[in-house]
């Protein structure tokens, strides 16, 4: 087991280590959530606070759970309703929240290294205060990743998670690839941990480029990668099939003919998953386009869609984010 990190930015330098220690602590943060009193006083004096200067749903409420589930208190920002509407910077507001003692930042924004400057920024000052990346533009998510890692390990052995769970598992990531950071930051760990990911989706949404510079960057992802445009060679024997949002509000011209279309090309439907093995299970980092990359009906079935338990499986593997960057033992 191993943990030496004060901020989580990106996994593409997580080692197999990091990647256990962080299941192993989710899984007994999921023992404590399933406890009468769902708290420990882990963080209790500690402040984490929440900047989101994107929308979101799950990931915030997630983080603001698992932090007050950990005894932390907690500051939740929406860029909306904040001084940067007024015109103070992303850096100010980050010092703002460090005046007030804040001991650890999660940060989502739309632009890829927000939360590395202001990390660098905290670093610059000499101040203990851990960073992690909640999402930032197209770049990574690890906590997203991370989750996903712990639902589909937990399912291969609930007892005992753990990344080489993995290996030579066929995992098929489909949809929006180039705007997705949930892909970036999946390639990464899925990768690491053995499994072989095939990514799938129209050209539009799966540029070359990011295949080869993939590839390039790291010739043992490279082995583990594979890039198919169109869906069945994907989907043929995969253990499990990661479905992505087509993220509209990021695409900046028209990529797709239409959306039925797509969903007829791409969709993820009971019927496409008889190319996958038996017991395949699907997920979805969620928000959901109903019927568009998931068939309505797939993504409600109670044994074929994990959608649920990824969201289940964030607070705990979150609380065990906090916990770790807030200086937790290790076991
Ligand atoms: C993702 C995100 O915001 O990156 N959602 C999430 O955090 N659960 C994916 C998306 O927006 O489609």
């Amino acid at each position: 087991m191993s943990w030496n990190r004060r901020h989580v930015l990106s996994l593409a330098d997580f080692s197999p280590a990091e990647y256990d220690t962080v299941l192993q602590t989710a899984s007994s943060f999921r023992e404590v959530l399933t406890r009468r009193t769902k708290k420990v006083p882990t963080l209790q004096g500690q402040v984490v606070a929440n900047l989101f200067f994107e929308p979101s749903t799950r990931t915030r409420s997630s983080f603001e759970l698992a932090a007050k589930r950990l005894s932390a208190d907690t500051l939740n920002f929406a860029a909306s309703t904040s001084s940067i509407t007024k015109g103070e910077t992303i850096l100010d507001t980050a010092k703002t929240y460090l005046a007030m003692g804040t001991d650890m930042m999660v940060i989502r924004h739309k632009e890829a290294g927000v939360p590395q400057a202001i990390a660098d920024e905290m670093d610059r000052l000499n101040v203990k205060v851990g960073v992690l990346n909640a999402g930032d533009g197209q770049h990574e998510h690890p906590s997203q990743a991370l989750l996903d890692l712990f639902t589909i390990c937990s399912l291969i052995d609930v007892e005992k998670p753990r990344s080489t769970l993995l290996k030579d598992k066929k995992i098929a990531i489909v949809g929006d690839i180039l705007h997705s950071r949930v892909a970036r930051s999946n390639i990464w760990s899925l990768t690491a941990s053995g499994a072989e990911v095939h990514l799938a989706a129209p050209p539009t949404l799966l540029p070359k480029e990011f295949a080869e510079f993939v590839n390039e960057s790291d010739p043992a992802i490279s082995r583990k990668l594979f890039v198919h445009w169109t869906l069945e060679p994907a989907l043929i024997d995969a253990d499990f099939v990661m479905t992505l949002r087509l993220q509209k509000e990021r695409m900046t011209s028209y990529l797709l003919p239409s959306l039925r279309e797509y969903h007829q090309q791409f969709g993820i439907t009971r019927d496409r998953l008889k190319l996958c093995k038996p017991e395949v299970r699907v997920l979805h980092p969620g928000p959901v386009n109903r019927g568009v990359e998931i068939s309505s009906d797939l993504m409600d079935d109670p044994v074929l869609s994990l959608i649920s338990q990824q969201v289940t499986s964030g607070v705990a593997v979150r609380m065990a984010l906090l916990y770790l960057m807030g200086g937790g033992k290790v076991s």
